[in-house]
């Protein structure tokens, strides 16, 4: 969703309760991971991940609200260099409005893909980005990959101020297709399984995987998903290796 989320005591939730089974992400873990807050709530509405020069790769469907107004760069504060949502870090305003996918497409949400830039001054790790050979092992079914986030911890709870962490098996593309009707092709991934999941304010955030030496490498960018942890319905995420090109040619990365 891009409606804004806004804190609100999570730590009522009892562990069972968590979609994102419990794991908080240790501060130097996932360094490239950010919150985008919208200025007018003060609230976190996505996640997004530094792939370099302060270019944020995060998914369109967080800019744009009920009426299809696109946010401008005015509306967002990129909560960077902190694992906690109330305090540390830096917030940076981007520098230019989001650059959104050309062919993004709200009705079947493919190419759900964005950049927002904030000045490349800011301190902050980069993310590597998947190459086809390491891509292939990667997404194959069953395997886990690592997303992150602050969304929420239910499918209607509240969200985390801490950034959590879960491990999702990919399951086939041709099965998540099915379950959502045909709407997943292969510029997606899906991942998750029954109580295992992203959730909402989780979107844009990373989905990762390691490489050969252990080092992290982005997949991924959360989607969308019917409800969260659902038996049957895992979280779709874009698949980055797709869009290579596309950031490439606007960053140059
Ligand atoms: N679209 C949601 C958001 O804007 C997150 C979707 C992830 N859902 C899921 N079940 N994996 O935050």
């Amino acid at each position: 969703t891009n409606q804004p989320l806004i804190v609100s005591s999570p730590d009522q939730l009892s562990e069972w309760d968590r979609i994102l089974p419990g794991k908080p992400v240790p501060e130097y873990e996932i360094p490239w991971q950010v919150a985008l807050l919208d200025t007018t709530y003060g609230g976190l509405f996505c996640g997004g991940t530094h792939i370099g020069e302060g270019w944020i790769l995060t998914a369109a469907h967080c800019f744009f609200d009920e009426e299809k107004q696109k946010l401008k760069k005015s509306q967002i504060v990129v909560l960077s260099g902190t694992t906690n949502l109330i305090w540390g870090g830096q917030r940076s305003v981007p520098v230019i409005d989001p650059i959104t996918h050309e062919d993004w497409n709200p009705e079947t949400k493919a190419n759900d893909i964005a950049l927002i830039r904030i000045s490349g001054e800011v301190p902050l790790e980069k993310a590597s980005l998947v190459d086809s050979v390491l891509e292939s092992s990667l997404i194959s079914a069953g395997s886990n990959l690592r997303v992150s986030g602050w969304g929420t911890t239910t499918e209607n709870g509240d969200i985390s101020t801490k950034l959590l962490k879960a491990d999702v098996p990919v399951v086939p593309t041709s099965s998540c297709s099915q379950a959502y009707g045909g709407m997943v092709n292969e510029n997606q991934i899906c991942a998750g399984k029954n109580g295992v999941d992203s959730c909402q304010g989780d979107s844009g955030g990373p989905l990762a995987g390691l490489d050969g030496v252990g080092k992290s490498v982005l997949v991924g960018v959360v989607s969308f998903g019917r409800g969260c942890g659902r038996e049957g319905f895992p979280g779709v995420y874009t698949r980055i290796f797709k869009y290579r090109d596309w950031i490439q040619d606007k960053t140059n990365i």
